[in-house]
């Protein structure tokens, strides 16, 4: 994908993410959190958030460095970024924070200028990821810490095999992917991580599992509540483009094993489902970095 067509995919899906932000926040809430935790942004430090979307991580880095540090979120989404701007607008005054669209792969970030890169879910769409994160690697401090939450793989993430189970007896199996094309799984590998952030420069490599039960849909029954975890399958996240795309029949049908799949995970006060994730850390180190 050239960066223009990341751009314009980015444009389409940004436009879905703003409708549905609040129940995408309340679903990777536990797993922002858990990666928070481990970068562990501190009072004056300056740190970049890398895919920052909406803005949510971004406005919560803000908080925790206070007026005398700074944040930088960059995103190739310009419908996030606006959203993310009037957010960050309407939030307590004072938050020393800025936002620009850019690829973060190939944005000319000033260099060695940031105590901390961090992420949620926005570092696995780089086209050649070694180059993207040699670039983020330049624009940390020596000994600065990169943090980001990325998911493991798609059978691991009831996100996807909980409706592709559901709907497999319906809709032809999908073309085999290759694994490590960019796109939201593709850092499911740690091997693969690993061997990216050391051709990038970085050291101190680790990444942590992290596992934990996402509410995915809320209701004021618990109907309601199974019919909004079918909404947001339908209409958000990896899977729904394939479900999005059946019609008729066939999609009636998917609709009704789908709703029966997120049945089996209704409790009191929601649909709950299993994520799971790696919480990668590693540090810059300027001597290491091969492509400086
Ligand atoms: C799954 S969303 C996560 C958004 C946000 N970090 C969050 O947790 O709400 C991935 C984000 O990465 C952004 N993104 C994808 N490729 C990018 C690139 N090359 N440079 C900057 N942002 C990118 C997308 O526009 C999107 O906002």
């Amino acid at each position: 994908m050239t960066e223009n067509d990341q751009r314009a995919e980015w444009r389409r899906k940004g436009e879905i993410w703003v409708v549905n932000h609040e129940r995408i926040d309340r679903m990777l809430a536990p797993l922002g959190r858990a990666a928070l935790d481990v970068a562990a942004p501190k009072p004056g430090e300056s740190v970049l958030d890398v895919g920052c979307g909406a803005g949510t991580t971004t406005l919560q880095l803000a908080e925790k460095i206070g007026a005398g540090g700074s944040v930088l979120g960059v995103d190739i989404s310009e419908p996030m970024l606006d959203f993310a701007r009037e957010r960050a607008a309407a939030a307590a005054s004072g938050l020393p924070i800025r936002f620009e669209l850019g690829d973060a792969a190939t944005y000319a970030f000033p260099r060695a200028r940031f105590d901390l890169l961090f992420s949620r879910f926005g570092v696995m769409f780089f086209a050649d990821p070694v180059a993207a994160f040699a670039n983020l690697h330049g624009a940390l401090k020596p000994g600065g810490r990169l943090c980001f939450v990325c998911w493991r793989p798609a059978a691991e993430n009831e996100l996807v095999s909980l409706p592709a189970r559901a709907v497999k007896a319906l809709i032809p199996p999908a073309p085999r992917s290759e694994p490590n094309a960019p796109g939201p799984f593709s850092f499911g590998d740690p091997a693969r991580v690993t061997s990216i952030l050391s051709g990038a420069g970085f050291s101190n490599i680790a990444l942590e599992t992290f596992g934990c039960r996402m509410l995915y849909g809320v209701g004021e029954t618990r109907d309601g509540a199974i019919d909004d975890a079918v909404e947001q399958a339908f209409e958000t996240g990896p899977f729904s483009r394939a479900l999005g795309e059946l019609q008729g029949d066939v999609r009636e049908r998917a609709r009704e094993a789908v709703r029966a799949a997120f049945a089996d995970r209704a409790e009191d006060g929601g649909v709950f489902i299993e994520g799971n994730a790696w919480i990668v850390t590693a540090l810059a180190d300027h001597w290491r970095n091969p492509r400086q």
